[in-house]
């Protein structure tokens, strides 16, 4: 478990994905950055469209980038969302998140900064793999 480490720079580049968060249709800006197990660090934001189920989320977007650049193993990711309450991600992107880095820690940021950590497999227990 990571979760004493500083997790400053993975919030604050989850936080500035967020500022560009398109979402025209709900107005809900989710930002989220990943770690790979390199250290880099892939930012990503939910993607709204007028044909709405090609919507993508922050989560997804990230784990895109970073597939997109050559990374498949991760150790944590922020997500950071506008709302005051922790926003859990969603059941497609846990299946995404999980068929890549099962013991993924996941650290859930609200709009005052505050920070929850839990771990992927808790969220998705007994997970599909072929
Ligand atoms: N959204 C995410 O980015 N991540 C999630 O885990 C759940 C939902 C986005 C999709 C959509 O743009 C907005 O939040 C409202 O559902």
């Amino acid at each position: 478990m990571s979760s004493n480490q500083d997790n400053t720079a993975l919030i604050e580049q989850a936080i500035n994905a967020m500022q560009n968060s398109h979402c025209p249709h709900s107005g809900f800006r989710v930002g989220a950055a990943l770690m790979s197990s390199s250290g880099k660090i892939y930012p990503g934001t939910n993607v709204e469209f007028d044909a709405f189920s090609l919507t993508v989320c922050a989560e997804r977007s990230a784990l895109f980038n970073a597939v997109s650049n050559g990374d498949k193993k991760f150790v944590k990711i922020a997500i950071s969302t506008n709302s005051e309450n922790f926003k859990f991600p969603c059941g497609l992107c846990r299946q995404a998140l999980v068929e890549f880095s099962p013991e993924l820690e996941i650290i859930l940021v609200n709009v005052k900064k505050e920070q929850k950590i839990v771990n992927l497999r808790e969220l998705l227990p007994n997970f599909f793999k072929l």
